[in-house]
């Protein structure tokens, strides 16, 4: 699909590591190009041309952004780096004031490094009580399992949409009904499902969305935490300075903006903004839908191909995702990401920074495969056959 947009495909690169970051559309490179290179301005600041223009086009993209996930009018989004930043605004910057000892948050095995270390310096801090949904054994979230474990105690669901190793899709709607009926609040990272699928933020009753757009096409150091209107105003800044506060006095007294700016002290990434607005365009022009379908006709056509590898341990073949996780055996899961390399296939292999996940899957590496909108047969082709080499172990070695 649209292969053609991408520079970096210019060549015979086969791209599996689209869960680490994804490859950017010349649309997405031309329009932050623009920026640098014709109204470079800050934003907030200044009331000539190009800053008119910057402030448009930044202020907008917050509209842009909701939209894209049905966010409603009175919902926020503050930009943020990332995942990681958003996620760590949630617990410090809402959660910290709102739970107290002994609350208990909710999270999986399965949750990426950072949707789990804040919760573990927030225990720290407050003591907060973490415990595991436990997962079935495709190491699913179910939502039976969830209310096996849910009391008068339960505060917080924190958890991704979609799993960065496994790949399962969880179902915010009904894990985010349940929530909201019993006043637990829903957190989703959703890092690895916004640039895949269509997400609904309002049908799924979140109280906050995280995600990044540097795994949406877009650039690096830009990313989006969507809060329920309802919450926003009970949320602190954790950095303070310029472009966020109203006015301060000589007595140690200040008024902060009221709106998202509350949360972007300094100059945010203008860049960025731009950057990630055009990658929305894009790929809404695509259709989530089409983007995820496509996925999965990939991933079944690569799973049938690797479930017929006697040498080959699949870990996720149901997961209705385009992540595909396995080992090969007798070969360490780096071995074969560089033996991959090779034939100009990259993937990425290793713990995928989540470090509990082996507590469920036994195997603390795995070689991942993840699936973006401009691969296709040909390169599931390449990797199959790469991966079939009779002489694998000793090229490996
Ligand atoms: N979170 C990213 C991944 O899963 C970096 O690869």
């Amino acid at each position: 699909m649209n292969k053609e947009d991408f520079p970096m495909l210019e060549g015979d690169l086969v791209f599996f590591d689209n869960g680490a970051t994804t490859l950017k559309p010349t649309q997405v490179i031309e329009d932050m190009d623009k920026y640098y290179s014709e109204f470079t301005s800050n934003i907030h600041r200044g009331d000539y041309d190009a800053a008119i223009e910057t402030n448009t086009l930044f202020d907008e993209t917050r509209n842009t952004v909701k939209e894209f996930v049905n966010a409603r009018s009175e919902d926020k989004c503050i930009y943020t780096s990332g995942t990681t930043m958003s996620i760590n605004m949630v617990v410090f910057s809402f959660m910290k004031s709102h739970l107290k000892k002994g609350d208990v948050v909710l999270l999986t095995k399965s949750e990426h490094a950072s949707n789990i270390l804040p919760w573990f310096k927030l225990k720290e801090e407050i003591g907060i009580d973490i415990q595991y949904i436990p997962l079935n054994k495709n190491y699913e979230l179910t939502i039976n399992n969830l209310k096996k474990v849910v009391n008068n105690k339960v505060k917080v669901v924190s958890i991704a949409h979609v799993t960065n190793v496994i790949g399962d899709i969880r179902d915010v709607e009904k894990i985010g009904e349940f929530c909201r009926e019993n006043n637990i609040y829903f957190c989703v990272d959703g890092a690895q499902s916004v640039p895949h699928l269509p997400v609904d933020f309002s049908k799924s009753n979140m109280d906050f969305l995280s995600f990044s757009g540097h795994k949406m096409l877009g650039p690096t150091g830009i990313g989006c935490l969507v809060v329920r209107g309802e919450l926003f105003n009970e949320m602190d800044p954790l950095f303070l300075g310029g472009g966020m506060n109203l006015d301060f006095y000589s007595d140690g007294k200040y008024e902060l903006h009221t709106d998202e700016t509350k949360f972007e002290a300094g100059t945010p990434p203008i860049g960025e903004v731009i950057g990630l607005r055009s990658a929305i365009l894009y790929l809404e022009k695509i259709g989530m839908e089409n983007i995820h379908e496509h996925e999965k006709k990939l991933k079944e056509y690569l799973v049938s191909k690797l479930e017929k590898m006697k040498n080959i341990r699949l870990y996720n073949t149901i997961s209705a995702s385009g992540i595909i996780s396995f080992n090969v055996d007798g070969i360490f899961a780096q071995d074969i990401s560089i033996y991959l390399n090779k034939y100009k296939i990259a993937i990425r292999a290793g713990n995928h920074c989540a470090k509990l996940l082996h507590e469920e899957i036994g195997e603390h590496n795995t070689v991942r495969v993840s699936i973006y909108l401009y691969n296709d047969f040909l390169d599931v082709d390449r990797l199959v056959e790469a991966l079939s080499n009779k002489d694998i172990l000793k090229e490996v070695i």
